[in-house]
């Protein structure tokens, strides 16, 4: 089989599977990519839960950062040296990232735009940024982003690598489901 050479192929080394729980398509869909412009900056996994969509990176030879307010989720991580826990609020807490620290941002089923110039600043030129919603169930609408929200919310600071919106609850409400793959301009 043909070998580029391409940075994950060198880091794709040691750790085997350390969970069982799958990753949501969408990051797997795009992770070979995150991680190959990620250099050497570690992966934030924002709002991480128990770590589903860490495991991944870790495998492919990143490390992850995987922030969550809740201590609980946190402790049931997978053990894998490459995925540090961080407990903070994100809604409350001091930013601790600095400017261009950050290789790669997954942010999946948790929406909170104030945070968004956050992302901005932290993220490495040319790192990616990965947005997934949740799905749309029920009245979970209200609680998502309005048709071009994210879009504009981004718009200027990164190029949209992949950009989908899905209509969820009555039309008139102009809600959304968001998946985005999104990558920091310079
Ligand atoms: C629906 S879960 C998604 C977990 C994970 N991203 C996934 O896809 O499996 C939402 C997560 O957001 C976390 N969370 C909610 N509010 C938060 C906040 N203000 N700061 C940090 N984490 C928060 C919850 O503890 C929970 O783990």
């Amino acid at each position: 089989m043909k070998n580029n050479g391409s940075k994950t192929d060198k880091r794709r080394k040691s750790h085997g599977p350390t969970s069982l729980l799958e990753a949501s398509p969408l990051v797997r869909r795009f992770a070979t990519r995150i991680v190959d412009a990620a250099g050497n900056g570690p992966i934030l996994d924002v709002a991480c839960g128990v770590g589903r969509n860490a495991v991944i990176f870790a495998q492919l030879g990143c490390t992850v950062i995987c922030l969550d307010k809740n201590q609980d989720l946190l402790r049931r991580l997978p053990n894998n040296p490459r995925i540090l826990p961080m407990q903070m609020d994100l809604a409350t807490d001091h930013w601790p990232f600095g400017r261009c620290q950050l290789g790669g941002i997954v942010n999946i089923h948790f929406l909170l735009p104030t945070i968004f110039r956050r992302f901005k600043s932290s993220l490495s030129p040319g790192g990616h940024l990965l947005i997934e919603t949740v799905p749309a169930h029920g009245n979970n609408f209200l609680e998502l982003p309005k048709e071009g929200e994210l879009r504009s919310a981004l718009d200027g600071a990164f190029d949209f690598d992949f950009y989908q919106e899905k209509k969820a609850g009555p039309l008139e409400y102009k809600k959304v489901t968001v998946r985005l793959l999104a990558r920091r301009r310079d």
